[in-house]
């Protein structure tokens, strides 16, 4: 199973992402990719050291879109199976604790180098092309928006899991997500993050009003914010619970 974890900026990808991943790493192989080009949180999170970026082992950014699928695909794929992310080459997988694997497609890092349509190109040849065994789970952490809907990553995942704060935004950036992708066939899930007590049912009502279902709630948790804000590993046990019970609403435990 491929899954998008997208959603407004700040509304909690990241956090949700590596608090997934744990959850699942106990009954399923998970990978964890990085696809967002700006932020560096993700390993500190996870605990791992930052793998090498993927665009960097095929020649940098330039050449991305020269090469084009077949030579992406060529270049990461063992004997011509499809990608592996398995095999990718020592350096380019971080390891947690857990078991997680962390894969990181590329950062965008200086004045004048140009856009991130390389690695949006990336991320999405090289989801397209993942063979996963039927136990192995990879969570996608996307960047905030909808900028990738716009190139079309997702075409290689199977679900969407959007991420909502509390705000009418995120809830905006959800239905639009939702529309795009049930017309593609895919599934979509909507997580509630930082949610105090009082705001979850005013919350739920308004999704309904827009035609969306809140497949689960993630409580405001002072241990993420405070891991986020020294920049650690997330060391969240109090919102294992709510993870937990999403996992089992949505089928994946
Ligand atoms: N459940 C939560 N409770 C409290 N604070 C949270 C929670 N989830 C996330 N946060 C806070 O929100 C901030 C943004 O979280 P995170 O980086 O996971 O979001 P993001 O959607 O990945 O952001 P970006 O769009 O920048 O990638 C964190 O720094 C953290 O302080
Ligand atoms: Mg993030």
């Amino acid at each position: 199973m491929k899954i998008m974890v997208c959603g407004k900026g700040g509304s909690g990808k990241s956090s949700v992402s590596v608090l997934m991943a744990r959850a699942l790493s106990e009954k399923h192989k998970v990978y964890l990719i990085d696809s967002d080009e700006s932020n560096v949180l993700l390993p500190k999170l996870l605990g791992v050291k930052p793998p090498k970026p993927i665009v960097e082992y095929l020649g940098g950014k330039k050449s991305i879109f020269s090469k084009g699928e077949v030579n992406i695909v060529n270049a990461l794929a063992k004997a011509g199976k499809g990608i592996i992310l398995e095999n990718l080459p020592t350096g380019y997988v971080s390891t947690s604790t857990e078991g997680i694997k962390l894969v990181t497609i590329g950062k965008v890092r200086n004045f004048g180098e140009g856009c991130a349509c390389p690695l949006n190109f990336l991320t999405k040849t090289l989801l397209k092309n993942l063979v996963l065994d039927k136990d192995e789970i990879v969570l996608v952490d996307t960047d905030a928006g909808i900028e990738h809907v716009g190139r079309g990553v997702e075409e290689g995942c199977d679900t969407i899991l959007a991420v909502v704060d509390p705000t009418a935004e995120a809830l905006m950036l959800a239905k639009i997500l939702k529309e795009t992708f049930q017309n593609l066939n895919k599934k979509f899930w909507l997580v509630l993050n930082k949610a105090t007590p009082k705001i979850i049912e005013p919350i739920r009502e308004k999704a309904k009003e827009m035609n969306l279902e809140v497949n689960g709630v993630i409580g405001f948790n002072e241990e993420i914010f405070e891991s986020c804000m020294k920049g650690e590993v997330l060391d969240a046990k109090g919102a294992m619970f709510d993870v937990e019970e999403i996992l089992k609403t949505i089928g994946l435990v």
